[in-house]
């Protein structure tokens, strides 16, 4: 894998082949007539003028634009290589934006994301998890086969795994090496190898096989962190990358490291990964997939480029769910036509922030609406929202914003359309 050069490339024409219109099965699509996404994107329908049914989930464009170019930035000027998680939206439009922007590779984490990524025509792919599926190792070997500029890496962590592809990948007549990565986890924790002698050991494997290449190491340390306070977390992310820094330096020493490269990094500690890992002396690959849509809540609170970094043009809150207020049953509660199946979540019940009324008025006054404190598990459909007695009795709401701090919908968005 060339660790060289600036960026990756993708196909342009792909994400214009690949949207090929807004029928009317997909959620929040226009009543009616299917359309073509270029007729849907010139017909200057208000999305929260009643022309779009709702619930509907909106993506400003500002902030996409400002998130993409601002962490864009940050790479270059700490010379690290940006290799943005594409699970985060898997959306066609976005990814080719973080590629146009300078990513140098694009991130997956399933061997259908890879599916999806060659049919856009990105030419270098970090998968960021294990190869154990036969039926993918073949599938990985005939596109090597098929495209000598393909690129991509995958990680390792056992014997085992080393084992398999490597068996694998020559059964199937892999045209060249494949990339590893050595994945170092933590006890309990996800996958990757616990000591240094196991990461000698499956090292010294990969070494050992024909047709795999040990490029570098991998860690992922934004799962280190639940029901802790912010102190807390970065102590528990320093400390795990001291642990992966260790094993690092182990490989390197031993010369088992065809580069000194660390990828880690998702969106909210990736400043930590930056101080443990010095450039030039080790080449940095940073995952991030979230700073894209960001969030009002967890990012928002600990990314190095918002509320822990004090960054003086920080990521922006992308996501916004709006749902209509079907109902207000009795005095101090609106009923919300969206629910958690349009709202998934993995990381706090998403909070109502403002509101707006059928003749346009706006408003972000959380004293005014506020999620019901006592019913913590978002429901099914439609939710319940508490509404705090006002002196004046308000205007009859006509729509609600709901979701602030919505970390799983940013990293998931429902996307209807089936992956190509
Ligand atoms: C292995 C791995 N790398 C990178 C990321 C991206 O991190 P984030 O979602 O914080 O942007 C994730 C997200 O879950 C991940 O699992």
């Amino acid at each position: 894998m060339d660790t060289t050069a600036s960026r990756t490339h993708f196909d342009p024409a792909a994400p214009r082949r690949l949207a090929d219109g807004v029928p009317p099965h997909w959620k929040g699509a226009p009543l009616g007539a299917p359309t073509s996404l270029r007729e849907f994107a010139a017909s200057g329908l208000d999305a929260l003028g009643g022309d779009l049914p709702l619930p509907l989930l909106l993506l400003r464009e500002d902030a996409v634009a400002h998130n993409v170019a601002r962490m864009a930035r940050f790479a270059a000027d700490n010379g690290v290589l940006l290799a943005p998680h594409a699970k985060t939206t898997m959306s066609p439009e976005l990814i080719a934006r973080q590629i146009e922007a300078g990513a140098w590779a694009v991130t997956a984490a399933t061997p259908s994301h890879l599916n999806t990524l060659r049919r856009l025509g990105v030419q270098r792919i970090l998968l960021a998890n294990q190869l154990v599926e036969r039926a993918a190792i073949r599938w990985l070997a005939d596109e090597l086969a098929r495209d000598s500029t393909f690129e991509l890496a995958c990680l390792v962590d056992t014997l085992d795994s080393v084992a398999l592809l490597d068996r694998e990948l020559r059964a199937a007549g892999a045209p060249r090496p494949l990339a590893v990565l050595l994945e170092v986890g933590t006890p309990d924790g996800r996958a990757g190898v616990r000591t240094l002698e196991e990461a000698l050991a499956v090292a010294r494997a990969v070494s050992d096989g024909a047709a795999l290449e040990l490029l570098g190491v991998e860690c992922y340390e934004g799962l280190t962190t639940s029901g802790a306070s912010v102190p807390e977390m970065l102590a528990t992310v320093d400390a795990y990358l001291d642990a992966v820094a260790a094993i690092a330096d182990g490989l390197d020493d031993a010369g088992l490291l065809a580069t000194r490269l660390i990828s880690a990094g998702g969106s909210a500690f990736f400043d930590r990964v930056l101080a443990r890992f010095p450039r030039p002396a080790w080449r940095v690959v940073l995952r991030s997939g979230c700073y894209v849509s960001q969030d009002g809540g967890f990012y928002d609170a600990l990314s190095p480029l918002s509320g822990r970094g004090h960054d003086p043009e920080p990521l922006r809150d992308a996501l916004e769910l709006w749902g209509v207020v079907l109902s207000r049953p009795q005095p101090g509660l609106a009923v919300v036509g969206a629910g958690k199946r349009d709202a998934p979540y993995d990381d706090g019940v998403p909070r109502p922030v403002a509101w707006r009324s059928a003749d346009g008025e706006r408003g972000r006054d959380a004293r005014r609406v506020r999620h019901a404190p006592q019913r913590p598990a978002h429901d099914d459909r439609p939710a319940r929202r508490r509404l705090r007695p006002r002196r004046r009795r308000p205007r009859p709401l006509r729509r609600l914003a709901l979701l602030r701090g919505l970390r799983l919908l940013a990293r998931h968005p429902a996307r209807r359309r089936a992956a190509p």
